[in-house]
C-alpha cells in the first residue's frame, strides 16, 4: 500500500516536471528528483526566487535570485541580504554546488552567511538539484503576453 502511494506520488513528480519547459528526456528522472527536493523538501525557493505583487514566489521567475524577504529578530552572526541567482548557472562549478549541497560549505572554504541553510545532501540528491537548477533558463523569462 505505502510502496503504491509513493509510486504514485513519483508519477505525479515526473509528470510535473515532464510538463515544465526545459526538460529534456534523457535526464528527466534526476531533473525531475530535483524538482521535488528544491520546491517541496529544501524550499530554496523560499528565499532564492523574487516574490510577485501578491507577496508569493513568482512562479514565472523560479530562483532566479531575490532579496531575502525576512530579518532575524535579533541580528547573530553575518547575514546575508540577497540570495542569489541558481537558475540557469548557479554560482560555482559543477563540483563546488555538489560539495556546497553536500557539507554546507561554499567555493569560499566557509558556509554562506546565514539564512543559507547547510545542508547534508547525499551526492545523488545534491546531483540531482544541481541537474533542476541548470534545467532552468538562465536568463529571465520574458513576461507573459510579451
Ligand atoms: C532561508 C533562505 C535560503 C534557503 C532556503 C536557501 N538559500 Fe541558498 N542562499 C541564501 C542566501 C542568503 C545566500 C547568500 C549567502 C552569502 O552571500 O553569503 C545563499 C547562497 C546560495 C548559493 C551560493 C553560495 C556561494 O558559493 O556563493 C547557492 C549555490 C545556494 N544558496 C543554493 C541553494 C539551494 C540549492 C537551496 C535549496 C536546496 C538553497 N540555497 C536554499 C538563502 C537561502
Amino acid at each position: 500500500m505505502r510502496r503504491g502511494l509513493v509510486l504514485i506520488h513519483w508519477i505525479a513528480v515526473v509528470g510535473v516536471a515532464m510538463s515544465g519547459r526545459a526538460v529534456a528526456a534523457a535526464d528527466s528522472a534526476p531533473v525531475a528528483r530535483g524538482r521535488y527536493l528544491v520546491e517541496e523538501i529544501a524550499k530554496c525557493t523560499t528565499c532564492h526566487t523574487p516574490r510577485d505583487e501578491q507577496d508569493r514566489p513568482d512562479a514565472n521567475r523560479p530562483l532566479a535570485g531575490s532579496p531575502v524577504p525576512f530579518m532575524p529578530a535579533h541580528r547573530v552572526g553575518e547575514w546575508a541580504d540577497v540570495a542569489p541567482r541558481l537558475a540557469g548557472r548557479p554560482p560555482g562549478t559543477d563540483d563546488q554546488i555538489v560539495k556546497l549541497l553536500m557539507t554546507g560549505i561554499s567555493r569560499t572554504g566557509r558556509p554562506p552567511r546565514q539564512p543559507m541553510p547547510q545542508f547534508h545532501m547525499t551526492r545523488a540528491d545534491a546531483e540531482a538539484v544541481l541537474a533542476y537548477l541548470k534545467s532552468l533558463p538562465s536568463r529571465e523569462a520574458p513576461e507573459p503576453g510579451r
